[in-house]
């Protein structure tokens, strides 16, 4: 074969150095599980639900299925941006509730944010400097690989042309302004991995700059539903001013068990704008119209109408109980790790507890000892980024009586460590 005609692949995929990381994850477990059988492990990695859907989603689901069953109820292609039904129960729920205007066109309804996140960079420049917390969501950072806009990754795992913001226990892992411009800023509030909610104060704090230096912030806000103190921002448009600097994702993943079901979605204001190579400024809410259009159909009727049904009275109430539940874990967690001696963070106003890991340990070398001996899956911080290096996060998705057994068995393996 002459190679010089072969199809060439997209070069910039040989920078991602490992696998997306909780695949990488899944693959170590399956390993030792092949060689240790028996073992039962408690898996608190991925963030994933475990309790079933509520009554009343479930019961609007099965109603929206058995409609698509009948002649004159049956839908094909729905809107791609989603049904004007959970466009308006989203905006006035999620919006207006808050005292925020938003538009319910300015609503795009999607099968979930982890694509949102990475698909949003397809309305971008290449040129465009990204600016990143540092730990966090890997999804913001591969994909920009992925697209080219970054060099290699140096040996400190930073990848080349990423404004990398270290949030680390020393800045009580809040993102410092960054000190170069960037263009697209990715902020996470709750924090996934570290639990941190962004404060009013350093919202404002980001809004301004963004103003100033006419950078677009995407906000990403899938786990605002598990924010308990009234004084925190949900949403970034809490801000004046904000609807013309960011993008807001949200997601109901988590809040209402949909990882498996997948809803979610995206607000592009339309007073949100950027530059075109003629140097005139264009409005993005027609660019992710034109793209959402383009390369997605919609997210399934029963699915749109199971998600309306978490904005119903009795669907507020089931979805507030999930959320606690998982809360719960998170407390379980968070006193359990720290009466054993370990540091611990978030886990608050998140799913995630953030920890640090014991001395003599590095993230992953945790993630071993703890599969090995507990038999407990975590994530490790470096999977999060530099920055998260040293650190291990546990997830508060799971059922009680395993998240209690986890913590004891965790327990159990520090008290055993040389001190
Ligand atoms: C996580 O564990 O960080 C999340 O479950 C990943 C995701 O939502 O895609």
């Amino acid at each position: 074969m002459n190679e010089k005609n072969a199809v060439r692949i997209n070069p910039h995929f040989l920078k991602l150095r490992a696998g997306y990381l909780f695949p990488e994850i899944a693959r170590r477990t399956a390993a030792f599980k092949k060689q240790h059988p028996e073992a039962e492990i408690i898996r608190l990695g991925i963030g994933d639900v475990t309790r079933p859907l509520t009554p009343a989603i479930l019961e609007a689901f099965h109603r929206a299925v058995d409609e698509m069953g009948r002649k004159e109820s049956f839908r094909g292609y729905g809107p791609e941006q989603g049904y004007p039904f959970l466009r308006k129960a989203i905006v006035e729920n999620d919006y207006r509730a808050r005292g925020i205007e938003i538009e319910s066109d300015e609503v795009f309804i999607s099968d979930g944010s982890k694509c949102d996140t990475g698909n949003i960079g397809d309305i971008f420049s290449l040129e465009n400097r990204v600016a990143v917390q540092d730990p966090v969501y890997p999804v913001y950072v591969d994909t920009n690989v992925m697209a080219g806009r970054t060099g290699p990754a140096g040996d400190d795992g930073r990848f080349r042309g990423i404004i990398y913001l270290p949030c680390t226990a020393e800045n009580d892992f809040l993102p410092p302004l960054p000190e170069e411009r960037p263009d697209l800023i990715y902020l996470c509030s709750p924090n996934n991995p570290t639990g941190t909610v962004l404060p009013r104060s350093a919202l404002e704090r980001w809004v301004a700059y963004a103003r100033e230096h006419r950078s677009v912030i995407l906000f990403d806000a899938a786990y605002e539903a598990f924010i308990t103190n009234p004084d925190l921002p949900h949403s970034i448009y809490e801000v004046e001013g904000a609807r013309e600097v960011a993008i807001e994702f949200r997601s109901f993943s988590k809040n209402a068990g949909f990882t498996g079901v997948r809803c979610a979605f995206t607000i592009v204001p339309k007073s949100l704008q950027a530059i075109g190579p003629d140097g005139e400024t264009h409005s993005l809410h027609p660019l992710w119209n034109r793209r959402h259009c383009t390369k997605f159909n919609g997210v399934s009727y029963p699915v749109q109408r199971a998600a309306e049904a978490i904005y119903s009275e009795a669907g507020k109430a089931e979805v507030a109980e999930l959320v606690g539940y998982y809360l719960r874990n998170a407390a379980v967690i968070r006193k359990g790790l720290s009466n054993a001696g370990l540091h611990v963070f978030g886990g608050v106003h998140a799913p995630y507890i953030w920890v640090r890991v014991p001395p003599g340990f590095d993230s992953w070398s945790f993630f071993d000892f703890l599969l090995e001996k507990a038999h407990v899956v975590g994530t490790p911080g470096s999977g999060f980024g530099p920055a998260g290096e040293g650190y291990f996060r546990l997830s508060a998705f799971g059922e009680a009586d395993q998240v209690n057994e986890a913590v004891e068995r965790i327990r159990r393996c520090l008290e055993n460590l040389p001190r």
